[in-house]
């Protein structure tokens, strides 16, 4: 079995979740956390049995033993370091969203083909027990033919212009914080949508606080998405077809419970799923799974997934701005 050296960049609430993660993996090495600070990066490697600190972000990018990176910054920065960690050789598994723009995407895409090093965003839910049975069960035909996905995201953080989320230097907003996961899920169940229609309440820092989203896709499937700062919703997802319901329990993006409606019978029933660790063991998995074959892209969620995902948020984005202002 050959071992992964990981670096981990960042040393926030996502990064600590990711690294407990890796913890349960064998062929995963926690090898060196960097942050700004030295004592962030000592701090985090003690509590996550990491074996190198570093007080800088380069200083792991140029360390020649890291094979796999992590990066799990605020969303403006995820470019820039992927598109090092690439040019270092090294592979890269970046939080979402990971470019701001189609064009980074395709950007950091077209530098791992050049390269021949592996690139994929940490869309975490592509890789969970409960949306790939909700895959299969689709394709297999269990709730007869595909036509409606609904999925919300909703939270209620404390309003904070300078956080992450807010502001809009940081690459803030609902949308690509949080409504990543309900597009997500219109995408990984019924592909690349042919129209985007949005409407979009801002916040005062002019992020979008709570959007709308209705995506029509080819063969008559649509999806029904929102996402939003302002509220806590129920933040579950189904999928609807001539011949019943799948349902996503809450946090459905996470690991969660699947159900299955079927249309002629009253009560739903949950299908069986077995999860290990806390679900960010499975991205994980994926990427040195790759790894072990010489694959530069996963393809449960490739390169042009991400691309398309990062369309999709482009056109929403360019829908409220210029439609809802
Ligand atoms: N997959 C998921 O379930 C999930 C969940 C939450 C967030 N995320 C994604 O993960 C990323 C990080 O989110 P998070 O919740 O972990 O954020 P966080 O707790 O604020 O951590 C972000 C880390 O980035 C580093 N950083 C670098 N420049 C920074 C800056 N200008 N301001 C603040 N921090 C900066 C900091 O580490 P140092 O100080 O050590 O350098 C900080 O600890 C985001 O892109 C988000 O979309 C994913």
């Amino acid at each position: 079995m050959k071992q992964y050296r990981w670096g981990i960049i960042g040393t926030g609430h996502i990064a600590g979740q990711f690294s407990e993660g890796l913890q349960i993996l064998p062929q995963a090495i926690l090898y060196a956390v960097a942050s700004r600070n030295k004592e962030k990066a000592e701090e985090f490697a003690y509590r996550y049995k990491v074996q190198k600190a570093y007080g800088s972000y380069s200083e792991l990018l140029n360390d020649p033993a890291v094979d796999i990176v992590y990066i799990a910054t605020p969303n403006h920065l995820h470019f820039s370091l992927a598109a090092e960690a690439l040019n270092a050789k090294k592979a890269v598994i970046c939080e979402k969203p990971m470019g701001l723009s189609p064009d980074e995407v395709e950007q950091l895409n077209q530098l791992s083909e050049k390269n021949h090093v592996f690139l994929m965003e940490a869309l975490w839910s592509a890789f969970l027990p409960s949306m790939l049975k909700t895959k299969q069960l689709v394709q297999e035909g269990v709730i007869g033919r595909p036509l409606i996905v609904k999925a919300d995201f909703g939270i209620h953080p404390k309003y904070d212009p300078n956080s992450r989320l807010f502001d809009p230097s940081m690459g803030g907003g609902s949308v690509y914080d949080i409504g990543i996961y309900p597009l997500f899920m219109a995408l990984y169940m019924f592909g690349v949508p042919q129209q985007i229609k949005a409407l979009s309440v801002p916040a005062p820092t002019g992020v979008d606080m709570t959007t709308l989203m209705m995506l029509k896709h080819k063969n008559e499937m649509v999806s029904l998405l929102s996402s939003s700062f302002a509220c806590n919703l129920k933040s579950d997802a189904t999928i609807a077809g001539e011949k019943g319901t799948l349902r996503l329990d809450r946090m459905f993006h996470m690991p969660t419970k699947l159900f299955l409606q079927k249309e002629n019978e009253e009560n739903e029933t949950e299908i069986p799923l077995c999860f290990e660790g806390n679900g960010y063991n499975y991205e994980a998995a994926e990427v040195m799974k790759c790894m072990d074959k010489g694959e530069i892209e996963s393809t449960i969620y490739s390169h042009a997934m991400s691309k398309a995902l990062a369309d999709i948020i482009s056109n929403v984005l360019t829908e409220i701005n210029e439609h809802n202002n």
